[in-house]
Order: C-alpha cells, then sequence, then structure tokens
C-alpha cells in the first residue's frame, strides 16, 4: 500500500480488520515500529476524534507526530498549475509537499468537501494533488468523498456488537442545519460491501448518495419500512448530492428518536459523531445502553493504528 485514500487501498479489508480488533487486545505489541520516523498531521478542517485518535495510534507504535491546523496556521496554497500567484495564496502545494515529506515519513490530512464544485470535489484535488507531490505516504483523515479510518472504525464496532451471523444494518439520513457532505455515508457504504450483513440506506426522496456508490444497494425512501427488524441503525446527515450541496427539508420527521428504534431488533444506535443532540437523533436515544457512539470513537484509535502499521 502506497498511500490510503479509500478503502480500496488496503491490500486485504478482512485482514486489516483482524489486525485493528488485534491492536484493540494488545495495543503496544508493537510499541517500537515506528521508532525514529515521524507521522504529520495536517488539518484543512477541525476534528476531535481523527486528530487524537490518530496520534494515539501513532504513539502506540512509537511514532512522534507533528500536527498542523494548516488553513489557519499555513500560507494559502495554490493547488492549480501554470497560474501566476498574484492573488492570495502564497505557496504552490508543489513545494509545501515535497517540504513536508523532508520532515514526515506519513503525511495524514483532512480536507472536507466544498459541496459548492462537485467535480473538484470528486477529484479530491488536496489529498490527489499531496499524493503526487509528496514523497511519503498520503493517508485519508476524511476528504470530500471518503472518511475510511471512520468506516474501519465502524466495521470493528459492528464485529464487535452483531448478534446474529448476518445483521441487519440500516444507513440512516437524519435532519441536520448545515449541509454536510457525504464522505461518512460513502465509507461506511463502501465498507459494508466487504461484510455478510442485510444492507439497507434510507434517506427522503432528493438525498439519495452517489449512485456509482450504492449500485447494487436496497435504498428505500421510507424511513419505518427500513428500520423494522433492524440490528444496526447507523445514523448521518448529508446534503443533496443530486441538487449537489443543497438542504432540501429541515423538519424533524427523519430524526432518530426512542419511538423509532422500538421498530427495530433491539437495534444498536451508531453515528461518527459530532453529533447535534435533538436534530439528529433525541437525548433518549443517544444516551441510552443500545448507543455505540463511544464505542465508535474508542476504535478510530485501533483502525489508524491497523493502517499506520501496514504503511510503515
Ligand atoms: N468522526 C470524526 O471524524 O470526528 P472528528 O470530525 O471530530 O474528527
Amino acid at each position: 500500500m502506497n498511500d490510503f485514500i479509500t478503502l480500496s487501498d488496503l491490500p486485504d479489508f478482512k485482514q486489516t480488520l483482524d489486525l485493528a480488533m488485534d491492536f484493540k487486545k494488545n495495543p503496544y505489541k508493537l510499541s517500537s515500529l515506528g521508532k525514529g520516523k515521524t507521522l504529520g498531521l495536517l488539518f484543512f478542517n477541525p476534528s476531535l476524534r481523527t486528530r487524537l485518535s490518530t496520534q494515539k495510534a501513532a504513539q502506540n507504535l512509537g511514532l512522534s507526530t507533528m500536527v498542523m491546523n494548516f488553513s489557519q496556521e499555513s500560507w494559502a496554497l495554490e493547488f492549480e498549475d501554470g497560474t501566476k500567484m498574484s492573488g492570495l495564496r502564497s505557496e504552490h502545494v508543489r513545494e509545501a509537499a515535497a517540504v513536508v515529506s523532508q520532515y514526515c515519513d506519513m503525511i495524514a490530512i483532512r480536507a472536507f468537501a466544498s459541496l459548492s464544485d462537485k467535480v473538484k470535489d470528486e477529484a479530491e484535488v488536496v489529498l490527489r494533488s499531496f499524493a503526487k507531490y509528496a514523497s511519503v505516504p498520503i493517508i485519508n483523515m476524511e476528504s470530500s468523498t471518503a472518511h475510511p479510518l471512520q468506516a474501519l472504525a465502524d466495521a470493528i464496532t459492528l464485529n464487535e456488537f452483531k448478534t446474529s451471523h448476518k445483521p441487519k444494518i440500516v444507513l440512516t439520513w437524519a435532519p441536520h442545519p448545515k449541509a454536510l457532505p457525504h464522505a461518512v455515508g460513502n465509507s461506511f457504504t463502501r465498507m459494508v460491501g466487504n461484510l455478510d450483513v442485510d444492507f439497507i440506506i434510507a434517506h427522503p426522496k432528493g438525498y439519495a448518495l452517489n449512485p456509482e456508490i450504492t449500485k447494487g444497494v436496497k435504498c428505500l425512501t421510507n424511513q419505518d419500512e427500513a428500520l423494522d427488524g433492524a440490528d444496526f441503525v447507523y445514523t448521518k446527515n448529508w446534503c443533496s448530492y443530486e441538487h449537489y450541496g443543497q438542504i432540501l427539508r429541515t423538519d424533524d420527521k427523519w430524526m432518530i428518536t426512542s419511538e423509532k428504534m422500538e421498530l427495530t431488533n433491539n437495534g444498536k444506535f451508531m453515528h461518527c459523531l459530532p453529533v447535534r443532540r435533538n436534530i439528529v437523533a433525541t437525548d433518549s436515544v443517544l444516551n441510552s445502553n443500545n448507543s455505540l457512539v463511544i464505542n465508535q470513537s474508542e476504535n478510530r484509535i485501533y483502525s489508524a493504528q491497523a493502517v499506520l502499521k501496514q504503511l510503515l
């Protein structure tokens, strides 16, 4: 594996999942593997879990870390080639990526979608430019279209809490006041394709994810029908893909409540966090014993550790 930009970069999904589960049992078993090496973490957007869990994973492997809030602390980057840089952008990614490669043995990057230009977002300009001009591996800490470290952590959580051979998993859209990207929903859908599960996506009309990603997946616009008998309810908002970047509805009909969870098979509630309480899901759902949101966050350490180990 040269870079970890999507789940398909993993040499073997199942082996990676086993490795992550193994690290959870014994986090320090390779505590000298990264000795003398440095992981750089560049954030173009905010983070709590990704920032801390990836650093923790690096520490468990003996790696040093350097963290930079790139959008606030560094020079504004130019990504276009051949431009006359007379505006606000002071440094080209060609130099920036090459320079960071002198200090770091791996570079992890968070760069969200603009949600204003679908073509540019899908080209993953920030990650792909760093991958092109850096001389060290690039790791995706959530890009425009993918959040593979989250999806791998979610796979660990599903594995830990499943009670049947082939559980029913529902990925359901939920409301949110801001336009959010598709990265989590996309990567969760891709990840579930590696599991033996019964998978349904539920979303209101106008909120279908990228059809290339949901090809072959059962999608419903009736949330109650989708939740019927579910073992896991993975809840997430995303903006419209078809009407790119737009919020089409703000009512709370799709918010996850205890009454909706009663439709499930004593289902577990999942969300990648951060979550807006009483907008996406009610307090009663988030506070219930069936909520796995903190378990998911813990597993971010071991998903990152499994990826870093393979890149090392
Ligand atoms: N789930 C997740 O990626 O959380 P952060 O945005 O806080 O990193």
